[in-house]
C-alpha cells in the first residue's frame, strides 16, 4: 500500500487558517491531522469544536481527530458532528477502551487507539483486531516541534508483527517529529500514516515538502 501524509493543522497558521487549509487542499496530503489538547490529559490547549467546524467548512480531505483528553467518550458525538472522520482515542485515557472503540465506530468513524512513548505495544494486542488504525506516538503528546524519540523504530516493528496475524489492513500511524530525513526508515519498520506539523509548516514551501514525504 501507498502511504498516507497527514500534516498537522496545529503548526498552521490561525490566524490564516482558510489559507492553510486550501493549501493542504491543493497539496499531495491525503488527511488533515486535528489535534485536540485539554490542558488535563496533556499539559497544553489547543482548540475545540467552533475551530474544527471552521476547518470541515474548508477542507476538501477527510479530518483525522487525535483525541488528547480525558475521558473521551463524553464528547465522540460532538467530534462526529464537528466533522470528524476518524477518531484517535489514547489508551492511557481509557478506562473502557472497547467500549469507547465501539462506540466510535456505531458513529461511522474510522476507529485509533494512539500509545504514548511509554506504553508498551503489547497492551494494543487484546483491542487491535478491532481497530482501523494505531497511533504510535514517537514524541510526548502535548507540542509540535518536539524531537523524534528513537525507540518507536522498535515500537512499529512490535506493532507491524502483531498486526500480520491479528489484523492485516491495520492502518499504523506514527505521530512526532517525522521529516524527510526519517520517513523511509518509519515506512521500513511498518508505518503507513506519517503525521508531520513542524516539517512541514516551517519550511517556506509547505506544499513541496508534503509532496516530498509523499514520494519517498
Ligand atoms: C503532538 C501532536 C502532533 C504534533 C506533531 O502532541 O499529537 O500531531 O502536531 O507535530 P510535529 O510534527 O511538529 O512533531
Ligand atoms: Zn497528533
Amino acid at each position: 500500500m501507498d502511504h498516507l501524509i497527514a500534516p498537522s493543522v496545529l503548526s498552521a497558521d490561525f490566524a490564516n487558517l482558510q489559507r492553510d487549509v486550501e493549501m493542504i487542499n491543493n497539496s499531495e496530503a491525503d488527511w488533515f491531522h486535528v489535534d485536540i489538547m485539554d490542558g488535563m490529559f496533556v499539559p497544553n490547549i489547543s482548540f475545540g469544536f467552533p475551530v474544527l467546524k471552521a476547518i470541515k467548512k474548508h477542507a476538501k480531505k477527510p479530518l483525522d481527530v487525535h483525541l488528547m483528553i480525558v475521558d473521551p467518550d463524553r464528547y465522540l458525538n460532538d467530534f462526529k458532528d464537528a466533522g470528524a472522520d476518524s477518531i484517535t482515542v489514547h489508551f492511557e485515557a481509557c478506562t473502557h477502551l472497547h467500549r469507547t472503540v465501539q462506540a466510535i465506530k456505531q458513529l461511522n468513524c474510522k476507529a485509533a487507539v494512539a500509545i504514548n512513548p511509554a506504553t508498551p505495544v503489547s497492551f494494543l494486542k487484546d483491542i487491535i483486531a478491532e481497530l482501523d488504525m494505531v497511533l504510535i506516538m514517537s514524541v510526548n503528546p502535548g507540542f509540535g516541534g518536539q524531537k523524534f524519540i528513537e525507540h518507536t523504530y522498535t515500537k512499529l516493528a512490535e506493532i507491524k508483527q502483531l498486526a500480520i496475524n491479528a489484523n492485516p489492513n491495520l492502518l499504523i500511524e506514527v505521530d512526532g517529529g517525522v521529516d524527510t530525513s526519517n520517513i523511509s526508515k518509519l515506512k521500513e519498520a511498518g508505518a503507513n500514516v506519517f503525521v508531520a506539523g513542524n516539517s512541514i509548516f516551517s519550511k517556506d514551501s509547505p506544499s513541496d515538502t508534503i509532496s516530498s514525504l509523499k514520494h519517498i
